[in-house]
């Protein structure tokens, strides 16, 4: 019996020794199956309880649970300092630098004309307006009968307007809108004066494209209709704006203009921003840069959409927000805004 507690206590103490050279979770996993596994040097020195007999057994289990506890306890400890070790050198190099900086993602920026639209909104919303949409596909009755355009104005060539296959109904047919003073119509329609809103938006003309001409490009509505309301608000307005965009020195002039659904009607023209009106390359040597059409609401339209001209005025205007843009950031072609070439987009960021 002596024989097979000082085994016991031989293995305690050559396991122990061991237990220190195994200095990885691999060696010391061996470490566990050759000392406390099922057939290790533990359990086959146990295998000697057996031939003991029945009194000398309780001293010799004793012996060997403390034994047991023992190893096991070393194990874990070993285990556990292993471990934090491995922890601790996968910390020090997985090192972050949280004050590095960030990489850098791309970021997209607003269209140019976006941009101008934008600002054009601005300057409204100070003085009431509020911005409305209408839609794309309109019908040939909002885009131009109602608005005082005869059947036979060259406006409705086929040359001019892109009309859907098939798409006609109670408002004649159906097209791409070639201008937003459609929304003009569908605003009287909908609202009782006092009136005051501006609609920008796609318009869509079939003609050949250059510099200055695009297939699609974008126009701002403004429209205002209360009672006593005269060319003099007109003005007021558009040149408060115009300074808003184009800097306080500006002066806006109204020259005679033709269209159907204003009376009497204007071009409005605005001094050249770039030379203060002296003359320069921008206005070509005119001293006045085109901005659009205006004018006061023809008593026809507003009688078509049930609002009594005796009693109420409006006016009107219409301009193209691509000249604006390019007017403001010094562009001389318009298909460049519909290129989708990230080079040019990118100079707006
Ligand atoms: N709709 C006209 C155009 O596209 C512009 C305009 C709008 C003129 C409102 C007068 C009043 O040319």
């Amino acid at each position: 019996m002596s024989d097979l507690i000082r085994a016991l206590e031989t293995l305690e103490e050559t396991a122990l020794g061991s237990l220190d050279g195994a200095s990885d979770v691999d060696s010391l996993e061996r470490w566990r199956l050759l000392v406390l596994g099922r057939r290790g040097s533990l359990a086959e020195t146990l295998k000697g309880l057996g031939t003991l007999t029945a009194d000398q057994r309780p001293k010799a289990g004793q012996v060997a649970n403390r034994v047991k506890a023992s190893l096991e306890a070393s194990f874990a400890v070993r285990l556990e300092t292993i471990q934090k070790e491995v922890r601790r050198l996968e910390l020090g190099a997985e090192r972050l630098d949280v004050t590095l900086p960030a990489s850098p993602r791309p970021r997209g920026s607003l269209h140019p004309v976006t941009k101008i639209r934008r600002e054009i909104e601005g300057a409204f919303a100070r003085l009431g307006f509020t911005s409305v949409e209408g839609p794309e596909v309109e019908w040939d009755q909002y885009n131009f009968t109602m608005l005082n355009i005869p059947p036979d104005h060259p406006a409705r060539d086929i040359q001019d307007s892109f009309y859907i296959d098939g798409g006609s109904g109670t408002g004649g047919e159906m097209l791409l809108r070639t201008q937003t003073s459609p929304v003009q119509i569908r605003t009287m329609l909908a609202h009782k004066p006092p009136i005051r809103i501006i609609a920008p938006g796609r318009t869509y003309r079939n003609e050949a494209t250059d510099a200055s001409h695009e297939a699609m490009f974008t126009q701002v509505e403004g429209l205002c209709v209360d009672r006593n309301v005269t060319m003099a608000d007109l003005r007021g307005t558009l040149t408060a704006v115009t300074r808003v965009l184009f800097g306080p020195d500006r002066e806006i002039r109204f020259r005679c203009g033709y269209f159907p659904f204003v009376e009497p009607g204007a071009e409005v023209d605005m001094t050249c921003h770039v030379c203060n009106g002296r003359g320069c390359r921008v206005c070509k040597r005119t001293g006045w840069i085109e901005l659009g059409g205006a004018g006061m609401v023809h008593p026809k339209v507003l009688a078509n959409v049930g609002i009594d001209p005796s009693v109420y005025s409006g006016w009107a205007f219409g301009c193209g927000l691509e000249r604006f843009a390019m007017l403001r950031y010094g562009i001389d072609d318009i298909r460049l805004f519909y290129d989708n070439d990230l080079r040019f987009l990118r100079q707006f960021s």
